[in-house]
């Protein structure tokens, strides 16, 4: 049997990783600020993570949902006090597109309606609503598209008013820093304004926290950058996944405890399994322990002050360690250099003029640096 072939692969087999560094079968070591999709938030292997996995296989690796897991309630309080969101609930799965299509399915199953208002640029996942909520046309198979998603332009305040007023969607769907789509955000006025145009026509706000959650933007929540003005925002629904688990699948949804639960109403065999919340709770415990969300902000400032010795830098986008550097020209040839001369993983986007930077929160202003004399060797 051959693999079904639908990723295009650099050629470049890791064998081995630890924090940023990824070695190769031929001996080869590269820096990885890429994070496998933002996916390795305390580095590769940290010792932490490697022993409360071990630890936890040692005793028990899974059972499904129908039997106690303290795990999962010891993980909740845990996410509840770092995220500051207590007074949400937790259901885990094992994705992003999950995490998406549980929340979408959640609002749904609470408002009685079908309809979703989701971003243009957005990447929601590939599952039947979430890959719906997507705004690209080309992973849309037919039957995704029973789905109706109405899709505007962050700052359109009018058509988000019109849209909702018709009392004919149950949720809104966004990233608070797109990632897929190239970094944009919304500002502070327009989730602002989303947030209580929801509450006023009955409509669930969904907050898609998959790949800037989990500290990355340096508040646990990027969403939580827009709550410092009047009134805070609190979404009815969070969804989780990529850092929280540092390589480990695991996802999940925060659940506000206004909206109630009922026997069945979710589910999932895999979801909430013992190794999943062991993975989760190494990856609490080294954010808190090695107050990576501080790091986060005071690295993201100065990769930013770095990126202003670069003449060909138009723009840099993003917060904290959720970056991205916006150039005049398309950067696929430019990651290929730094891939097989510098030695270094970086990220592309839907807007092709960006090159993305999502390392793991605990790394230095040394690796920062040695990333931009990289930079400016590839660019002269
Ligand atoms: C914001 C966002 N939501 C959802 C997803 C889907 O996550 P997964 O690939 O784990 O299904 C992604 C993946 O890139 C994402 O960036």
């Amino acid at each position: 049997m051959k693999l079904f072939d639908v990723y295009p692969l650099y050629d470049v087999t890791p064998v081995s990783a630890k924090g940023i560094e990824v070695l190769d079968d031929k001996g080869q070591k590269y820096l990885d600020f890429y994070g496998g999709h933002a996916v390795i938030s305390i580095g590769h292997s940290h010792p932490h993570y490697v022993e409360r996995l071990k630890a936890q296989l040692d005793h028990i690796g899974f059972y499904s949902n129908s039997i106690k897991n303290p795990l999962q309630n010891e993980l909740a309080t845990k996410i509840g006090e770092l995220s500051n969101c207590g007074d949400y609930n937790l259901f885990m799965c094992n994705s992003g597109a999950e995490a998406n299509e549980n929340a979408l399915k959640m609002a749904s199953f609470h408002t009685g309606k079908s309809k979703v208002i989701a971003f243009n640029n957005a990447f929601h996942g590939r599952t039947s609503a979430a890959v719906a909520t997507t705004d690209n046309p080309k992973i849309n198979a037919p039957i995704n598209k029973q789905q109706e998603v109405t899709f505007l332009a962050f700052e359109d305040f009018d058509g988000l008013e019109k849209a909702l007023q018709s009392g004919e969607y149950c949720a809104v769907i966004l990233e608070a820093i797109q990632g897929v789509g190239g970094l944009d955000e919304p500002s502070s006025a327009f989730y602002q304004h989303i947030a209580k145009t929801c509450k006023t026509y009955g409509a669930m706000l969904i907050a898609d926290e998959v790949q800037s959650g989990f500290g990355r933007s340096g508040y646990f929540f990027a969403f939580q950058h827009h709550t410092s003005t009047s009134p805070g925002i609190r979404p009815d629904i969070i969804s989780i996944a990529k850092g929280m688990g540092n390589g480990f699948p695991v996802g999940g949804v925060l659940i506000h405890e206004s909206i109630e639960a009922s026997y069945g109403l979710l589910g999932t065999t895999f979801g909430g399994n013992h190794l999943a919340c062991a993975a989760t709770m190494a990856v609490l415990e080294v954010l808190e322990k090695e107050n990576l969300m501080e790091n986060a902000v005071l690295l993201g400032a100065y990769f930013l002050e770095k990126a202003k010795e670069v003449q060909q830098v138009k723009k840099v986008k993003g917060r904290g360690l959720m970056l991205g550097l916006e150039f005049d020209f398309a950067v696929s040839d430019l990651r290929k250099r730094l891939i097989h001369n510098q030695y270094m993983f970086t990220g592309g986007s839907a807007n092709k003029n960006l090159l993305r930077f999502l390392p793991a929160l605990n790394i230095t202003k040394d690796n920062i640096n040695v990333f931009f004399e990289a930079l400016k060797a590839e660019l002269v």
